[in-house]
Parts: structure tokens; sequence; C-alpha cells
């Protein structure tokens, strides 16, 4: 088995997987399973690594929020960042709330609004409010329940890990506003007197450095469109920085990722530079521990039954991602370790599935 993944913090000693030094079994043992494992010192780093890069600009940096739920991770973030988040719906921004950010601290960018959506953001002064439709514009222009907004905009570039995780592109996608439309989106702000104080963009998760170019493309059209906003305030260049899954995949070089904002963007400017990153700050700050309940061979394979599967992290299911597993040690009983793919504390479905729980281990067991 290849450890490609083995860091500080995360790493076997002695035979014994270790999760910020501590021994990951004896850590579990006393709680029921499966267990989530999350380590503040790896969210730490990955934001100063982050705000390293963006030294020099004036920036802001959102978490978006539906990467982890978990609400003493928010709290952490509120309480030894100077991080605001992301949202995007009012469930969420209830969420934000609750977790003791103020209005001016969330970021709110929603493909539809709802009618029981509008009536929700008119109660709620202050939301940093994003409108990626025509529609959008119209409902906060009618209800005047914003003045100043965001448009977010579409510019067919893609970029992600896979193609499913590529938000715009060749395929035509619901996110944003695209080129085409963008005078009409100015017309109906103008209708509607709303000011256009902020542009924003985030065009798919999970890139790395092969989408660099991409990435950078796109920071310098922006630039451009830029120039037809008097009122502009604030520039969003969305998340989806993304992390190695596998080890072919290495880690985002962030002083290239920020050259073009350095460069476009400089403070002198007067525009703010934001991001919103999700996975980047979280994703390998997680750990899903599993159980191993019967390990049996079928067929020449060697298959692990496990007390959990994709009802607990669907992700790599819904966006064919790789997914990692660590095994303990074994002892009397076996555990596997999944590093924790995002998205997925909101969404646990009841049913266990065991077609899901069953992993290959042809080329991953340890033992
Ligand atoms: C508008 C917006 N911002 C930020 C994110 C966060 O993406 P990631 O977790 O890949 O950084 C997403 C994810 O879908 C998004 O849709």
């Amino acid at each position: 088995m290849n450890d490609w993944w083995q860091r500080e913090g995360l790493n076997y000693e002695a035979g014994k997987l270790c999760f910020e030094g501590q021994s990951v079994q004896e850590n579990v043992q006393f709680y029921d399973q499966p267990a989530f494992l999350y380590s503040r010192a790896r969210i730490q780093s990955n934001i100063n690594r982050l705000e390293t890069s963006l030294e020099g600009l004036s920036y802001k940096v959102f978490y978006a929020l539906k990467a982890n739920r978990f609400l003493p991770l928010l709290t952490f973030l509120r309480d030894n960042s100077s991080l605001g988040v992301d949202v995007c719906s009012p469930g969420e921004i209830f969420h934000a709330l609750s977790a003791g950010f103020s209005p001016q601290d969330i970021s709110y960018t929603a493909t539809a609004l709802s009618p029981s959506d509008i009536n929700i953001l008119e109660g709620i002064n202050g939301l940093r409010i994003n409108a990626d439709s025509l529609s959008a514009i119209k409902h906060i222009g009618k209800r005047r329940f914003a003045r100043n907004i965001g448009l977010r905009l579409n510019l067919s570039a893609s970029l992600g890990y896979n193609e499913k995780l590529s938000y715009s592109g060749k395929k035509a996608s619901k996110f944003g506003i695209y080129l085409d439309n963008l005078e009409a989106a100015i017309a109906l702000c103008k209708q509607y007197d709303l000011s256009i104080r902020r542009l924003h963009i985030h065009s798919g998760c999970g890139y790395l450095n092969a989408s660099l170019n991409t990435f950078h493309g796109i920071i310098e059209k922006m630039s451009s469109i830029c120039g037809q906003f008097s009122e502009l305030q604030e520039i969003n260049f969305g998340g989806g920085l993304g992390i190695p899954f596998e080890e072919k995949d290495k880690p985002l070089n962030l002083s290239n990722w920020s050259t073009s904002l350095h460069r476009y963007f400089p403070k002198e400017r007067g525009i703010q530079v934001q991001i919103e990153p999700g996975s980047y700050l979280v994703q390998d700050a997680g750990l899903l521990v599993l159980q191993v309940v019967e390990v049996e061979v079928k067929s020449e394979t060697c298959f692990v039954y496990l007390n959990g599967g994709f009802n607990l992290a669907p992700e790599p299911v819904f966006y064919n991602l790789v997914c990692n597993q660590y095994f303990t040690i074994l002892s009397v009983i076996l555990y596997l370790v999944l590093n924790l793919m995002a998205r997925c504390s909101n969404k646990l479905l009841s049913v266990i599935s065991m077609k899901h729980t069953i992993f290959g281990l042809k080329e991953t067991c340890r033992y």
C-alpha cells in the first residue's frame, strides 16, 4: 500500500495510525462508531497558508459552509480567524447566524430564489447578496430588500477536479449570468435602482495546478469586465481550490495561484479581493472512522464490510472521487479510516446501504 498521503499530523507511528499525534484507534475506542475526528491544527494551517499567499492585497476569505456545517467547527472559525462564511440557502444563513456570524460576514449566493427564500432574506439586514440570474435581480429589485448587490457571472470557463465538478464550460449550466445577458442584468439593476458593488464567479470545485492557467484567464477577464462598473468595491473569485486525492495529484501551488490576483487587483486598485473556499480549508482536516464488521473472500477478492458507507460520505459517490482508506493496526477490532469527504454532514441518509459499505481490498489492504 502506498502511503503518499502521510504528513505531519496524519501518519503511522510504530505501526499505529496517528492523527495529530494521537492513536486513532485509542481515540475512538470509547465512542460509538462511526466517529468523525477533526483537527483544529490542520484547519488553522490551511487558513494560514492561504492567507499568506494573499498578503499585501485587500482581501476577505469566506468559508463555504456547505463543505462542513459541524457547529463546533464553525464556532472555532468564528473565534480563531477573521473568516466570514459563504452560504447558499436560508437554512445556511440561520446556521451561520446561530454560530455567531453577523449578517455582514455572510455572503449569500443562491441559484433560484423561492417566495419563502425572499421572505426570509427580506427580514435580515446587511447580508452580502449575489444575484446569479435575471430573475433574482427582479425579485430583489421588486421587494427592495437590498440596495447594494453582487452579480454572479459565468464566463463559460471550465474549472474543476473532473467534469462533474465543473460548474461552467461548454455545457450550459444554471450557475451565474452569462456574458450575453450582462447588459440585460445591468439594465435591470438600473431599472430597480440597485447598485452593483460586487462581481462574483465560482467556476468549479477541486481544481489543482493543471487548471491554474484557466484560473488566471478568469481573473484577467474579470479584471477587464470590472471597468464597466463604476460603483464596484469587491470581487469574489469563489472557492474550488482542490486538495490531492491521489498520489499523482500535487498540492495546489498557492504562490502561482495568487499571482494574477496580485497582478490585476493590487490594493491600490481599491477593489477588495474575496474568495470562498470550503473543501480546501476542511477536507483534509477530518477523518471518518468506521468499524470493520466482517472480512470475507468472494470470487478471489477480499471484501471488508463496514458499519457505514456512502450514507456518511456521499461526495465520492456523487462526484466520482477517490475515497482514500487507511487502516489502523489489526487487533481484536479493525477500524477503517476514510479521509472525510466534504458536504456530508447535512446529507445523512437513514438507511445504510451494504452495497456501498464494501471496499475491494486487492490493493489497499495493509495487514
Ligand atoms: C458558490 C460557491 N462558492 C464556494 C463553493 C465551495 O467550493 P469548494 O468547497 O470546492 O471550495 C461552492 C461549492 O459548490 C459554491 O457553489
